[in-house]
């Protein structure tokens, strides 16, 4: 298989069309097949629910290549049992997570020659999604869906690869208590929207929201999770029910204490402490662990010991082992990987 003619190593993270995609559809009470369409248009009536009333969820995930030239995806029925979650709350049905991991590996597959070498920094991203397809006008939940799976080479989330990065503490909140921040739904990201341009017009990289309940405590940033070390190299990240449940999070902290060592502990965090931790970074898929040298909460800068030229030792070492592991130059725990075949 002839790979595309792609800059690999200079890719940012944007969508470039690949040559096919997954689609089934939900009709009559049961999802269809399924196939793999070259055509990446979705057509659907003006009055669809996804378009007024955003019934809309989705996954983020990835595929390697790795060392020795297998192509594999990391944790992909994670993926599968939280858009699982999705739909439950939206009312949406159910796309069964083996069916899911299914589609995923048959989409990476089929655009093998886009999966970047090993070694070249980049990534196939996979965006496995859902939608309400029929029309509907009364506030309820669409009877048609769509689930679909594409795929595109991408680069660092944030330009500049591993640089630190400079957070703002945010006056809009995210998700509130009981709400819907602990899914994977379109509208989460659309009411980030007007934060996110925002921060950035003011310099920030990203936006770190509070609990909307007291706003005394870290949730999460815009599309990722947080993960702070204390000056004793204990692992901490926040424990909320309105944050999304990051799988890379989650695997993190096994790795600490599994393949570091280290202790590691989910638990709320005040933003009153954040100035006693070494280290900061984001984690997700599409951020990996992306360092934060700095967090500015109204003119307070609370700058990390680790500074705004590189990784923090402890958050490196958590990087190299899991890229290591997600790579195949480190032995992953049990079911970790699924090889595309
Ligand atoms: N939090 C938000 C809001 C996200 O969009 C993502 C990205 O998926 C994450 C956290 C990280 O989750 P994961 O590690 O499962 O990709
Ligand atoms: C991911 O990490 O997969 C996400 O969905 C985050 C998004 C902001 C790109």
């Amino acid at each position: 298989m002839e790979k595309k003619n792609i800059d690999w190593s200079n890719l940012g993270f944007g969508y470039i069309q690949t040559d096919f995609r997954f689609v089934s559809n939900y009709v009559n009470g049961a999802w269809d097949e399924g196939v793999l369409t070259e055509d990446a248009n979705v057509v659907i009536n003006e009055c669809a629910g996804v378009l007024q009333y955003a019934q809309t969820v989705f996954e983020g995930m990835k595929a390697y290549t790795t060392a020795d030239g297998r192509i594999v995806t990391f944790r992909p029925d994670l993926n599968g049992e939280r858009m699982e979650q999705s739909a439950r709350r939206l009312e949406m049905p159910v796309f069964p997570k083996e069916k899911f991991v299914e589609a995923v590996l048959k989409t990476i597959k089929a655009n093998e020659a886009y999966v970047p070498p090993y070694g070249s920094g980049a990534t196939l991203y996979v965006r496995p999604y859902m939608f309400g397809s029929n029309p509907v006008i009364g506030v309820k939940p669409a009877d048609e869906y769509q689930f679909r799976v594409f795929t595109t080479p991408v680069g660092p989330y944030f330009k500049g690869g591993v640089k630190p990065l400079t957070i703002r503490v945010s006056d809009f909140d995210r998700a509130a208590p009981r709400g819907t921040g602990h899914i994977k739904a379109g509208l989460n990201y659309a009411m980030s929207l007007h934060a996110i341009v925002d921060a950035h017009k003011q310099g920030y990289d990203e936006n770190m929201y509070l609990d909307a309940g007291t706003r005394t405590k870290v949730e999460e940033t815009g599309g990722a999770n947080f993960l702070f070390v204390t000056k004793e190299g204990k692992v901490v990240t926040p424990k909320s029910g309105s944050i999304l449940p990051s799988i890379t999070r989650r695997s993190l902290v096994q790795v600490a204490k599994e393949y570091l060592g280290l202790e590691a502990e989910e638990r709320e965090i005040y933003l009153e402490e954040l100035a006693d931790f070494a280290e900061c970074g984001l984690c997700g898929t599409a951020a990996v662990i992306s360092p934060v040298g700095k967090i500015v909460d109204h003119g307070k800068e609370i700058c990390f010991p680790s500074g705004m030229t590189e990784m923090g030792p402890v958050t490196k070492k958590l990087y190299d082992t899991l890229t290591g592991i997600q790579m195949g130059t480190i032995k992953a725990p049990e079911g970790w990987i699924a090889e595309v075949k």
